[in-house]
């Protein structure tokens, strides 16, 4: 039999003699048969080394809400680096970028600019101590804020170590954490406002902000519960803490005015990354003019030499100007088609007896494969979703689809783009209908 990954095989191997691991991150070794290599992309497709096509749910973690490599935005970079790509200075562009985010997000007063989105929540986490002269940050359990030390709390704690429901411990995912860091973290399960009120009268007057993924899409995908939001609102305001929404996904797939306009939330401050960008390395931190009185008066510190560079700066533009042209389109059209993938994903589950259950407002969407015995039903947070999806069997079926040309994200994650069609969303079917078909007739328990 041909191996169809030969050629990212070899790359791989190549790589490891000089790339620490082969991978630039770590996340990328999940990827099964073999990490692959990829050499081109257009609109919804990718082509990898080996020649392999494929229609890609995966479109950069999300960050290609425009698809792969649009005319427009290669031209927007092109004609920027022409012009120049790193000035550390100012340009009109970067009051282009912010204006045209006041304008689409009721919560932006103010703006600033970063090249990552763990950059942006290490700012927003110290601009809320500077803030609030407070200590403690409430995160929620398997809710992904970037890699640093404190992004990283609370995330994915294997359950020998979760503690009880009511008090989840604080648990790092890496060695080399300074450990203090942990000391500054309180953290509570997702969807459940009681258990989350409990958790603040713990720490009553020490909370310096609640931190959140609007809709969690880090641990499957699950949306807010009735009145969670408010809750927060409710709590940070008893407690004068900030109330921090990580858009970094949600932002601008779930339209101009993202999730906290989706949901209907007040967010105080709010991180935006990957859709913002289009693809390139550009973040925000947005939110409430009071609340950057610190860094403007330079008592919290802001830096970062290739803050908002041009070239990035150009990619964001060109970027938001596509949001404002769709208007009510956006995002009713790519959650349109994001329900029609998933109809059509259930419907094929269902032929082949597969416990496939697609979970997520269509934007994305998450799909748990459930574990023998396990109920059917919305899952609700990180510890039911550790309980009930059967992480080896989704493997299996990912690779199925993988080799049939349809690319979701490792972990389960399928992101829609704006530059999927009816038609993509048809072949990706009938591409899954030969999958689905493939697993049920290998999978082995
Ligand atoms: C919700 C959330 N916050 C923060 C980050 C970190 O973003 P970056 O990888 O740009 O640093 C991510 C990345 O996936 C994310 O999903």
């Amino acid at each position: 039999m041909t191996d169809r990954f030969s050629q990212s095989r070899r790359l791989f191997e190549r790589a490891q003699q000089s790339i620490a691991g082969g991978v630039n991150s770590g996340i990328r070794k999940m990827e099964q048969p073999v990490p692959l290599y990829f050499a081109r992309g257009a609109g919804s497709r990718l082509w990898d080394v080996d020649g392999n096509e494929y229609i890609d749910f995966q479109t950069g973690q999300g960050a290609l809400l425009f698809g792969h490599a649009p005319a427009g935005l290669a031209d927007a970079i092109a004609a920027q680096a022409r012009l120049g790509t790193h000035w550390a200075a100012q340009s009109e562009l970067e009051i282009d970028v912010a204006e045209r985010v006041q304008s689409m997000v009721p919560g932006a007063e103010r703006v600033r600019f970063n090249n990552s989105a763990t950059e942006v929540v290490m700012s927003a986490l110290r601009l809320a101590r500077g803030l609030t002269g407070k200590r403690l940050v409430l995160k929620f359990e398997g809710h992904y804020h970037g890699w640093s030390d404190e992004g990283l709390v609370g995330f994915a704690p294997p359950p020998d170590q979760w503690g009880s429901d009511d008090e989840p411990t604080r648990l790092h995912p890496s060695k080399g954490v300074i450990s203090e860091v942990l000391d500054q973290f309180v953290v509570a399960r997702w969807n459940d406002p009681e258990h989350l009120r409990r958790r603040v009268e713990q720490y009553r007057g020490q909370i310096a902000a609640i931190i959140f993924e609007p809709a969690l899409c880090n641990t499957g995908c699950m949306e807010p519960a009735d009145g969670l939001l408010a809750t927060i609102r409710e709590l940070c305001d008893r407690e004068g803490a900030l109330m921090i929404a990580d858009e970094t996904i949600t932002g601008f797939r779930f339209g101009a005015s993202c999730a906290q306009g989706y949901y209907g939330a007040s967010p105080d401050l709010t991180i935006f990354g990957k859709a913002i960008g289009g693809g390139v390395p550009f973040a925000a931190l947005a939110g409430k003019a009071r609340v950057f009185e610190p860094i403007i008066r330079g008592e919290v510190v802001h830096a970062g030499t290739l803050n908002a560079n041009p070239l990035c700066l150009a990619a964001s533009r060109w970027c938001l100007d596509q949001i404002l042209a769709l208007g009510p389109q956006h995002p009713a059209g790519l959650q349109r088609l994001g329900a029609k993938l998933i109809a059509g994903l259930e419907a094929l589950a269902r032929q082949h007896s597969i416990p496939l259950q697609p979970q997520g407002p269509g934007l994305v969407f998450h799909t748990a494969m459930l574990k023998p015995g396990a109920a059917h039903g919305p899952i609700r947070d990180y510890r039911d979703y550790v309980r009930r999806h059967d992480a080896p069997r989704w493997t299996h079926l990912r690779r199925c689809l993988l080799e049939n040309g349809v690319r979701a994200i490792e972990r389960g994650l399928w992101f829609m783009s704006l530059a999927h069609t009816d038609a993509d969303i048809d072949e990706a079917l009938s591409r899954s209908a030969a999958a689905f078909a493939q697993h049920a007739a290998g999978w082995k328990p």
